[in-house]
């Protein structure tokens, strides 16, 4: 059932997003005209009184669910004994803490060290950084449709939509982008079948680029989302982010996971990249590590964290509160969010799998992910032609049928709700979704 206590947006949104475009930048404005009074779990309410199903999370960020009592009691407890000390200058246990949970964590054999952030920018940033220092080389690969981040440093490694770079051209020189595999639609327009059966895209490393343009022994990094964000919710296939291992052991380049979006359990296992039964050099995180609390960490090999002192800092990261935070988030998502996640995702993907039949724009879509990341990709035909229009309309939908939805890649949808949701959420969480698609697909004469 919906609670329609107004129309959606209500006029207390309609005020405050009028205000909102007065003097916010432009460059932010949300097109989704949802207002938050509060969220508890995985649902939120508008300060019109009107509740909705949180399929979003803040972008993959409220791993906990919004305001988990055990996170408001640490950000609380932490408040009231101090709020800022500098961690670029004096010591305190919380952020050591968090280091030595993130290092045992870490997705690879061996002792590891951690650079705490703000933001998943920031942690890209300082990858990016230590990865030419410490190998001192300059170059560095990334994947078409990555996603990782804004900053003039992350930004370069950014390939998704021109938009984000249109204006702020040059960047970082030596970055050099190459396709990424999506085993449905392949960069090299290969049919689902053959790149399944023998994707080349990593081969075009190899093949193309270190034959005609870039001596594989100027590389330092090549930087990977092991389940593409922004791109899509796009998942590769494990030979591929094989392959890439193989090309960085052979030409010692760094093998850096952005796990910003995909770490911290929401694949059901802590990192995506262990899905693929590979072992990176450094691992990015951000997003769900803190519940919603600013914070972001870049965790590598014990040994390549070996910059000096002054090489690299910042005032506000490792936020003792954010620190807390996090704490209580990875307690959290260990004992039980996880595996959670896991589950509930599976279920989702069985039902969307079963909407297949009586959804034209799902008939023919690419329903992917882990866990609680899962990308459908609206498509009009069995050309799979990308319905973007379509999908833009059930995110409207979604608002007005108390659902919040997120695009991603070109026509796709996430999946991606808080790690602790449970069955009976989920289940309305997808009819509000199945009528909000009804509607999108009659609107445009599919139905
Ligand atoms: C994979 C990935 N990397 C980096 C970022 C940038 O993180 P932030 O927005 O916290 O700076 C994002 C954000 O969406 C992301 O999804």
């Amino acid at each position: 059932m919906v609670m329609n206590t107004t129309t959606r947006p209500g006029p207390r949104s309609q005020t405050i997003i009028e205000r909102d475009s007065a003097v916010m930048s432009g460059s932010i404005t949300p097109r989704y005209p949802f207002v938050i009074e509060r969220g508890e779990g995985a649902r939120v309410w508008d300060v019109d009184g009107n509740d909705y199903v949180d399929f979003a999370a803040g972008i993959a960020v409220t791993s906990t669910g919004h305001s988990h009592p055990k996170v408001v009691e640490a950000i609380t407890e932490q408040a009231k004994k101090f709020i800022h000390i500098a961690g670029t200058d004096y010591y305190y246990d919380v952020q050591v803490k968090i280091a030595e949970r993130l290092a045992e964590i870490a997705p690879f054999d061996g002792p590891a060290r951690v650079f705490l952030t703000n933001s998943g920018t920031e942690a890209v940033e300082a990858a990016f950084k230590l990865a030419r220092w410490y190998t001192k080389r300059q170059n560095i690969i990334a994947f078409f449709g990555a996603f990782h981040g804004r900053s003039m440093g992350a930004l370069s490694l950014t390939a998704s939509k021109v938009v984000q770079k249109d204006g702020f051209l040059p960047l970082i020189p030596g970055v050099h982008h190459v396709p990424y595999n999506n085993p449905y639609r392949c960069m090299h327009g290969r049919e689902e079948a053959a790149c399944r059966a023998n994707c080349i895209c990593a081969d075009y490393i190899t093949d193309v680029l270190f034959k005609r343009t870039l001596p594989a022994e100027s590389v330092a990094a090549i930087i990977l989302e092991p389940l593409q964000g922004e791109g899509g919710y796009v998942l590769p296939d494990s030979r591929f982010v094989q392959q890439l291992r193989d090309i960085c052991d052979k030409h010692g380049i760094l093998l850096i996971a952005d796990e910003v979006q995909s770490g911290i359990g929401r694949t059901g296992k802590w990192w995506a990249i262990e899905h693929h039964g590979v072992q990176p050099d450094m691992v990015c995180s951000a997003k769900g590590l803190a519940s919603g609390m600013p914070l972001g960490a870049l965790i590598t090999r014990h040994e390549i964290m070996s910059w000096p002192p002054g090489a690299h800092g910042s005032t506000f990261a490792g936020n003792p509160i954010s620190c807390a935070a996090a704490l209580a988030t990875l307690e959290l998502v260990e004992s039980g969010m996880m595996q959670n996640a896991a589950e509930q995702g599976e279920y989702i993907m069985e039902c969307l799998e079963e909407m297949r039949s009586h959804h034209p724009s799902l008939k023919h879509a690419r329903i992917d992910g882990k866990g609680l990341m899962i990308g459908a990709e609206l498509v009009l035909d069995e050309q799979r032609t990308p319905a973007k229009k379509l999908r833009d309309s059930v995110e409207d939908f979604g608002i007005e049928n108390g659902l919040l939805i997120l695009g991603c890649g070109e026509s796709g949808l996430r999946f991606a709700p808080a790690l602790m949701i449970d069955r009976a959420t989920v289940n309305e969480g997808l009819e509000r979704f199945e009528r909000a698609l009804t509607q999108a697909e009659q609107a445009a004469g599919l139905l």
